[in-house]
């Protein structure tokens, strides 16, 4: 589909948004002539976003560099890593907030920098630090930002309000960090957005209201919503993600769904020992440690058998064998610039 927009505002107006990463917009940065147009390029039939070699830098210092990321149409796409990974730049880029300096990027079938206003019909987006008109109620906020989309769907807004336990007629500046949250969250999926952007979204929220949160993201998806969600929490990610994607660096260094990445997990076997164990007793274990008469391990899942009735001879003192768990992935993913397992 190829797509012309001819913006006419030749003046920068600012418009002002609830959402602090995105307080105002500059038309002239945004206006388009024909002459930039290019034709699409087609996305495969089942992607909602589809990313390839994304490049961005800030002056000398490369955010992005050459990252991939496919979400596919009805999944929940967790999109893990710690913070300064880039995982908001990726997400701006995808709202169309900044302009890559190289790669390939489709959303909605459609290019995020040119197509702004027609994606922007089409999906919701929550930032990590949402901030709101302050002489306006939460309700009013809400409305608001449904209207902007098209509208939204008041028996899920009632229902959203009832479940996050928000009182709507606060104002805006009145609301804690929290609410703040609540109030851009309930917008977001009391819209029939085809599509969820959702950056840290949790941040400030209690406990209590995290879960509410899973099971309202939930219910999305079970009405068809395709959701990208941003942490650097891996728990929050390990019950709703189909897929998940962990960003360090400005790049993808794991993708998959969760049984791919469980996969790779070992268990870690810790244990005290009366005799100091000679390397060849020990090719059952994946990664070793010894420190005087303590081992630390990594061993494959299958391997922990082999592992513990290796060490057995050498007089087990103490013993501890933790399951293999996402967790462990992530920080194995982190540990170690110069592992040539993680930088593959
Ligand atoms: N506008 C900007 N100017 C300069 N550096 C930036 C800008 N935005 C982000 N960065 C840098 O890019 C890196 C990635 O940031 P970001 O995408 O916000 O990470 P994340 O969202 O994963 O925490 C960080 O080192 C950050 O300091
Ligand atoms: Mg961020």
């Amino acid at each position: 589909m190829r797509k012309r927009y001819h913006q006419t505002h030749r003046n920068t107006h600012t418009l002002r948004t609830p959402f602090g990463d995105s307080p105002s917009w500059d038309f002239d940065s945004v206006a388009l002539t024909a002459g930039e147009c290019e034709e699409a390029v087609p996305m495969s039939a089942d992607a909602v976003i589809e990313v390839e070699n994304l490049t961005k830098s800030f002056g000398s210092f490369q955010a992005l560099r050459g990252l991939d990321l496919k979400v596919e149409r009805g999944q929940v796409h967790g999109f893990l890593g710690p913070n300064g990974a880039g995982k908001s730049t990726t997400i701006r880029v995808l709202l169309g907030l900044l302009r890559p300096d190289g790669g390939t990027v489709r959303l909605l079938d459609g290019d995020p920098w040119k197509d702004v206003v027609d994606l922007h019909r089409r999906l919701a987006y929550v930032p990590g630090d949402v901030s709101l008109w302050p002489g306006m109620t939460g309700g009013e906020a809400i409305d608001l930002l449904g209207a902007l989309r098209g509208g939204l769907n008041k028996a899920r807004r009632d229902e959203l309000v009832d479940r996050f336990e928000l009182d709507p007629r606060k104002r805006g500046r009145q609301y804690s960090k929290g609410n703040r949250q609540k109030v851009a969250i309930v917008a977001a999926l009391a819209s029939d957005a085809e599509l969820l952007i959702l950056d840290e979204p949790t941040s400030g929220l209690d406990p209590l209201m995290e879960n509410v949160f899973q099971e309202v993201v939930a219910d999305a998806k079970r009405r068809g919503v395709t959701v990208l969600l941003s942490s650097h929490v891996m728990a929050e990610l390990e019950t709703l993600a189909d897929r998940l994607s962990i960003i360090r660096d400005g790049r993808i260094v794991e993708s998959g769904t969760l049984t791919d990445l469980r996969g790779q997990t070992r268990t870690v076997i810790r244990a005290v020992l009366e005799r100091v164990p000679d390397p060849a007793d020990l090719t059952a274990f994946g990664e070793v440690r010894i420190d005087g008469d303590r081992l630390t391990a990594a061993v494959d899942s299958d391997k922990v058998a082999e592992a513990i009735a290796a060490l057995a001879p050498l007089g087990l003192v103490s013993l501890t064998v933790a399951p293999p768990s996402l967790e462990s992935l992530f920080l194995r993913l982190y540990e170690n610039e110069s592992d040539p397992e993680v930088t593959r």
